[in-house]
């Protein structure tokens, strides 16, 4: 069924690919640094994943299109899932199509994309300058030059019912409290975040591990340190959630998307998500049960406030573009104050911009804007490695098999120590 569906993406891609491609565009001038199309302007199409919060085509259209008559963008959408997204880059790029000339790209991707030569080396002073997130700068990097200009970051909160509980849990232990004396009683599920086998999970898993104060790997990803009892404490703490019944058994297929809803569906005490849901739940409709009625607090941890995982997009331009110029310019476009500031209050993404998070205005308009910068300042970055991708298929696949209780949290952390050292020996 996974492997179906990801082929649909990648088959979808392509004809993506092919269809655009012979939309045509202005020649591509050669020119010696740069490669090809590095002068040239014209058409060009932006790829990212689902703009689930759905304002940015109209931030597009409205900014960049209408001032830019010959130098249109179409703005291409993939999937939800971030695995789904990379596998259609991954066809895109390996058919060295010009059809994406600028992309989305996970804050994880970077290593891999730079390494296999997708992607052309950006200016640090134009798309990296001193008002940047230092975090956020850093994902783009690859062996010390940037290769993905910082676009929105992300970090994860706990969502909260403000209305049944007052203080929010620092720790795991006030959070289960939580659950026997207001969830409980309410009837309703306790504490859910992305628990489907895709990289939400290794996020949530190594969010939990490092809550505990333990690690995946050190020394810039060449150590592994996962087989500790600190990374037990972690995943225990979501596997018992499935045992014990604080997290409810049908979050074992939640990705984003599917816990938002069941949070706005006044269905869980807590949800761990990204800052994205912040405007859609609170946007009073049909699909908000809960607007008004809830809040957002750093995620707990097993002593005291936990460590989020570090998130977020990058966008990046393709070595196979035609015309470069613009998508250079268009990427200017994306990192300015008017966008940034139109991603915060439209979209509830996490800007890039630090200037923007101490400004007063948007302080008082948003109010948990000062906790997501402290958030971000301190969340903990996945892994850099050209090898991400079976990085993160071995965390995924342990914690699954875990949080199913197909493995003891004891074995799958072994198993996903063997794991990770095969894959750290590649690097
Ligand atoms: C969010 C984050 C991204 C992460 C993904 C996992 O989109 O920004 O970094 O990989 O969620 O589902």
């Amino acid at each position: 069924m996974r492997r179906r569906r990801m082929l649909a993406a990648g088959a979808l891609a392509a004809a993506a690919a092919l269809a655009l491609s012979s939309c045509g565009g202005s020649e591509p001038e050669e020119s010696g640094e740069g490669g090809a199309g590095a002068e040239s302007r014209g058409p060009i199409t932006y790829v990212q994943g689902k703009d689930t919060p759905g304002q940015l085509k109209k931030i597009i259209d409205e900014g960049w299109n209408a001032k830019h008559p010959d130098q249109k963008v179409t703005f291409l959408e993939l999937p939800e899932s971030a695995d789904e997204q990379r596998n259609a880059m991954v066809q895109n790029f390996t058919a060295k199509s010009a059809a994406y000339d600028v992309v989305g790209t996970d804050v994880i991707w970077t290593a891999e994309f730079a390494a296999r030569g997708w992607l052309e080396e950006l200016d640090e002073a134009t798309f990296a300058g001193p008002d940047v997130l230092k975090p956020a700068v850093e994902t783009g990097k690859y062996e010390g030059k940037l290769y993905a200009a910082p676009y929105n970051s992300n970090g994860g909160f706990l969502y909260y019912r403000s209305d049944l509980v007052k203080t929010p849990p620092k720790t795991w232990t006030e959070l289960l409290q939580y659950c026997d004396t207001v969830a409980k009683p309410q009837g309703i599920g306790c504490y859910a975040g992305q628990f489907a086998q895709y990289e939400g999970l290794t996020v949530n898993a190594s969010e939990a591990i490092a809550s505990a104060g333990g690690e995946l790997l050190t020394d810039s990803g060449k150590k592994v340190a996962v087989d500790s009892p600190e990374a037990r404490e972690g995943l225990g703490f979501l596997a018992d959630g499935f045992t014990k019944g604080y997290i409810p058994r049908e979050a074992i297929t939640f990705k984003e998307e599917e816990s938002r809803r069941a949070f706005q569906q006044g269905q869980l005490l807590f949800l761990r998500n990204w800052p994205y849901v912040y405007g859609l739940a609170n946007t009073k409709g049909p699909d908000t049960k809960i607007a008004g009625k809830f809040s957002v607090a750093p995620v707990p941890g097993k002593d005291g406030v936990g460590a989020s995982t570090l998130g977020g997009y990058n966008i990046a331009l393709s070595t196979y573009s035609k015309n470069k110029a613009t998508a250079r310019e268009f990427m200017q476009f994306l990192q300015s104050k008017e966008v940034q500031s139109q991603i915060l209050t439209r979209e509830s993404l996490p800007p890039i911009l630090v200037s923007l998070y101490d400004d007063p205005a948007l302080q008082q308009q948003i109010p948990y804007l000062s906790a997501l910068k402290e958030a971000l300042l301190a969340a903990k970055p996945r892994p850099a490695s050209p090898n991400y991708n079976e990085v993160s298929l071995a965390v995924q696949k342990n914690a699954y098999a875990a949080l199913q209780g197909q493995k003891s949290v004891d074995q799958a952390i072994k198993d996903m120590a063997g794991e990770l050292e095969r894959a750290a020996a590649r690097n």
